[in-house]
Formats: C-alpha cells, sequence, structure tokens
C-alpha cells in the first residue's frame, strides 16, 4: 500500500481491540501513568505507520468514577488511544468468562470447560450475554468517533460479536475483522452453543483475516502460480518441501469458510463466503513483527551493557531460552519435562547448559491459569532440586515480563530458543528471537503446531510439543548443532522476519479491505 499523493491526507482507521497498547496504573484521583503493554498484538501494530491510526480498546482497569474516566481518557488521547469502559461484572463474565475460558481454549483445541456441567447451558448464556454487551459497548464508542471514510479494523477473538453490531447502525462503515489465534475445524467449533450467532456476526465484515495460510503462499512462492484453493495440486517438483506442511492443509481460513458451510448451509467460494448475494472476502495476512525495531535496539549502549552481563553471568554454559505468556496453550510444563528428560540422558550438559524460561503472568483471575502457574513452579522446583547445585541451577524461571531493552539482550545472547505452543495462531516470540540472532546464529526449536512453523520451519527444528522424548532429542541436536548448518537456518529465518514485517500485513490487510469494498460497489452498480 503506498499513498499515491502525498499531499493527501493519511487514511484514518479505527483499530479496535480488546485491549489498548498501553496499561493504565491509577497515580491519584484525576492523574494515570500509561506503559506501553506486552503481546503479540501489540508488537504487531506498532509497525503501523502508513495511517493515521486511533485506538479503542479497555484500558485494562476498572475506573467505576466520572474523574478517572475523564482523566484517563484524556492521557490517553495523547498516545491516540480512546478508552472503552467496562464494568468490573462485565469483565468477568465477557473477558474471563466468555473470551478466556470459553473461546480461547476452544480454539485452541483444549475444549469447553466441564466442571460445571449441570449448569453449563445457563452460565454459557450469560457470559454470552456478557460477550454480546461488551462487543456492543465497543461498537458505541467506534461510532461516536467514526468519521465518514474511515476503515474499522476489529481484532481478535474477543471481538466477533463486533462487525455485525456496526453494520447494524451505519452499512456503509468499512469493516475488516481480523483473527490472531487458530480458527478450529469446524467440527471444533460446532461444541460451541452460540455457534451460529458468531459466525454471522462476523460474516457481517466486508473482510476477514487470519494469520495463515502458508501452505498456499509456500506453494505459490515456489511456483508463482495461483492456486485454486478448491483443489491443491503439488506439482511433482516441490514434493518435498510441501510434504513439510502436508498436515496443515487445512487452515484457518479454510476452517471458517467450512464452518460456514456447515453450520451455516452457506457457499463457500475461493473468494470468501456467499450469503444472501453479499460476500465477504476470507483470506489470510500472515502477521510479522516489527524487526527494524528489534534490530536497531542490539545497538543500543544499554542493551549491550546487559549483553555484556549476561554474558558474563552464563560464562561456559550455554543458553537456552523460553518466553511465553503463562498460558496453557504455550505447553510450559512439556517444555520444562522435555528438558528435564535432556538433563536426565545427557549427564554431560547437567553444568553446561541453562534453561532461561520467562512466564509472563496473564489472566490471572481464571483458575485454570491460576492452577497452571502452581504446576510449573511445582515442576521447576523439583528439576531444580535434582540437578542443582550449591552455586547453580539448570533452570531459571521468572513470573514476570521483562524489558524491551533486557528482553533483546536476552534473544542476542541465547544459542537455543524453545517453543513448545501446543497450539499457537502465529507466535511471534520465535520473530523476535529471530531478528535479534544475527551475530549468535542460535537455533529454534519450534512446536509443529504454532502458526509460525509454516513459515520458519524450514529453518527451525519442529517438534510435537507433546512427545517430551522428542523434544528431548531435539535440545540435544540443536545444541550439537554444527555452526554452517545453523547459519544456513538463521539465514532463512532472518530472510522471512526481515521481509515480512507487521508494517507490511497492516498495510496488505487495509488496502484489501479497500479493494474488497471498491469491488463489491462495482457488482452492486453492475
Ligand atoms: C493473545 C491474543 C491477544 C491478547 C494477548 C494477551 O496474543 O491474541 O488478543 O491481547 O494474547 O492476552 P490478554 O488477555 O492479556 O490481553
Amino acid at each position: 500500500y503506498e499513498r499515491q499523493d502525498q499531499r493527501l491526507p493519511k487514511q484514518r482507521l479505527l483499530v479496535v481491540a480488546n485491549r489498548l497498547p498501553v496499561s493504565a496504573v491509577r497515580q491519584g484521583k484525576d492523574s494515570w501513568q500509561l506503559e506501553i503493554s506486552v503481546g503479540g498484538l501489540v508488537s504487531a501494530l506498532l509497525g503501523l505507520k502508513e495511517f493515521d491510526a486511533r485506538w479503542i480498546g479497555w484500558a485494562g482497569v476498572n475506573v467505576p468514577d466520572e474523574i478517572g474516566q475523564e482523566a484517563l481518557t484524556k492521557a490517553l488521547a495523547e498516545k491516540k488511544c480512546i478508552p472503552v469502559f467496562l464494568d468490573e461484572d462485565t469483565v468477568h463474565q465477557y473477558y474471563n468468562g466468555y473470551c478466556n475460558n470459553i473461546i480461547w481454549p476452544l480454539f485452541h483445541y483444549l475444549g469447553l470447560p466441564q466442571e460445571d456441567r449441570l449448569s453449563t447451558t445457563r452460565s454459557f448464556q450469560s457470559q454470552f450475554d456478557a460477550y454480546k454487551k461488551a462487543n456492543q459497548m465497543f461498537a458505541d464508542v467506534v461510532h461516536e468517533h467514526y468519521e465518514e471514510g474511515d476503515v474499522v479494523w476489529c481484532h481478535d477473538y474477543h471481538l466477533m460479536f463486533l462487525p455485525k453490531c456496526l453494520k447494524e447502525k451505519n452499512s456503509n462503515i468499512k469493516v475488516g475483522w481480523f483473527l490472531h489465534t487458530p480458527f478450529p475445524s469446524s467440527e471444533i467449533h460446532r461444541m460451541l452453543p452460540s455457534r451460529r450467532d458468531l459466525l454471522e456476526s462476523v460474516l457481517a465484515a466486508d473482510l476477514v483475516g487470519y494469520v495463515i495460510d502458508i501452505f498456499l503462499l509456500k506453494l505459490k512462492e515456489i511456483s508463482k502460480n495461483s492456486i485454486d484453493i478448491n483443489c491443491i495440486q503439488i506439482p511433482e517438483s516441490h514434493a518435498s518441501r510441501a510434504n513439510v506442511f502436508l498436515f496443515h492443509t487445512y487452515d484457518y481460513a479454510r476452517h471458517f469458510v467450512s464452518a460456514c458451510t456447515r453450520i451455516l448451509g452457506l457457499e463457500g467460494t475461493p473468494e470468501g463466503v456467499e450469503n444472501q448475494g453479499k460476500l465477504t472476502r476470507v483470506a489470510a495476512f500472515p502477521i510479522g513483527i516489527d524487526s527494524d525495531r528489534f534490530i536497531r535496539a542490539l545497538e543500543l549502549p544499554q542493551v549491550q551493557d546487559h549483553i555484556k552481563e549476561l554474558k558474563e553471568r552464563f560464562a561456559g554454559r550455554k543458553v537456552m531460552l523460553g518466553v511465553d505468556r503463562l498460558d496453557m496453550i504455550k505447553g510450559i510444563p512439556q517444555k520444562i519435562l522435555a528438558f528435564e528428560e535432556f538433563l536426565e540422558e545427557n549427564p554431560e550438559w547437567r553444568d553446561k547448559v541453562v534453561l532461561l524460561q520467562i512466564a509472563v503472568p496473564t489472566r490471572t483471575d481464571v483458575p485454570e491459569y491460576q492452577k497452571l502457574s502452581s504446576q510449573v513452579h511445582e515442576i521447576v522446583g523439583r528439576i531444580n532440586g535434582r540437578f542443582g547445585t550449591l552455586t547453580a541451577v539448570p533452570i531459571h524461571h521468572l513470573d514476570r515480563s521483562l524489558d524491551f531493552h533486557a528482553l533483546c539482550a536476552l534473544y542476542a545472547v541465547t544459542d537455543v530458543a524453545l517453543i513448545t505452543s501446543l497450539r499457537d495462531g502465529m507466535n511471534l516470540v520465535s520473530y523476535e528471537f529471530v531478528a535479534c540472532q544475527a551475530s549468535k546464529k542460535g537455533v529454534l526449536i519450534l512446536s509443529e503446531f504454532a502458526g509460525a512453523a509454516q513459515s520458519l520451519g524450514a529453518g527451525a527444528l519442529l517438534v510435537n510439543p507433546w512427545n517430551i522424548a522428542e523434544v528431548a532429542a531435539s535440545i540435544s541436536q540443536a545444541l550439537n548443532m554444527p555452526a554452517d548448518e545453523r547459519e544456513k537456518m538463521h539465514q532463512h529465518n532472518f530472510m522471512h522476519v526481515t521481509t515480512h514485517t507487521s508494517q507490511e500485513w497492516a498495510a496488505t490487510f487495509v488496502s484489501e479491505l479497500n479493494d474488497t469494498i471498491i469491488e463489491a460497489q462495482l457488482r452492486t452498480r453492475q
């Protein structure tokens, strides 16, 4: 996307996400301290520079009083952010409940909560009602700030009801919706009691985007031919590379189309889904990071100081790194158990390697996350007790996030990054690691269930995170990998990460959304 005429004003973009890219901490009755918050979505959207973007979202805090709301609104306005104020009960039922205890695990193939089976229908219903109510509150704020011609870009599973709320009030609004998580097989999606409502609402958008569809993109890249998604034919000459991706044929976008076909009885076309003469375009837009930001950070003196400290601290030992939100989809217990198996089978490595696991606390009001935290602590304690000495432990487990510079330094000194998500929309940590590895050229061990496996797969050791023995063997392979092989894998990844950036992703999505609308208008006129 390029603005043809630089004198024209930038296109206004309203980015709507559950969370604003800043977190707010109250300092007094009418003063707030704002900080950039972590997360894949935030890191990707930081790259939006071509548009005049405003952000609409929840500030992550309960602000019941008017004075506080006014002050926060004013402080956020300076950062081009517009808050949606959600009351405590709505947050509990919508965010902790429907979003994070129902949709999130289901979309990551972890099923639906089963403990209160008898009251399931009732609690589902009240949580779904809160979800719709919250989405309507987001829509109200969008309408309040909307100017004709704005593009509204809705993000993620929290806001699947938003396209419908927006279009109901103003059918001219250009609406795109993008999912950052996997969209599961229709067999999984149909377990949701509200399966129809969610699909129908998403279909109100003009363009629906998913993180991966790399299987198709890869083939396109290789063959430079367009491929009919209804009939994927793998050219013989590409069969060996294609094998790696074969079992991912049913990607997120296709799952969505097939859910609409099977659950709503609509027609799926290569472009998307047709509903009463209206076509909703469905496509994949592989997300990336602002790789330059990471690369530039490595030059900063404070990052260089961190790097020096870390090198001294872990001299004589290889550094393995995991950076995850403390979430069940990240497979942290499985990762640590695989590391234990590796230490058990390779005693010569016991005092020569350390695993640094950064586990950023998240969604701490949801019981499943509390349970996970205790489980991880227990396993780490046991392994450190088993293999630690008076002076060193094999696992350093940190229950907090690191600031950006410390994180870059850590990525830069890492020999092996270990990402074992049980399912992950994309996993941008793998991208961040690669961006910081220009001199070290460390190895990436990556779960085949992360979307990134399809883009960085050829430059990583792919593992099934459920197979502890396989992950342990990959750790050994990574630590012993010859330099030329590491270099080759790194080059592949580095090339991908620095060319498929968040800027490009965002620009492509918005320009595709504009095109989709122009095409739809032309079709109507004919
Ligand atoms: C995932 C989701 C994002 C979310 C992030 C952090 O990456 O796709 O939408 O913001 O997790 O989770 P949280 O619940 O803390 O916003």
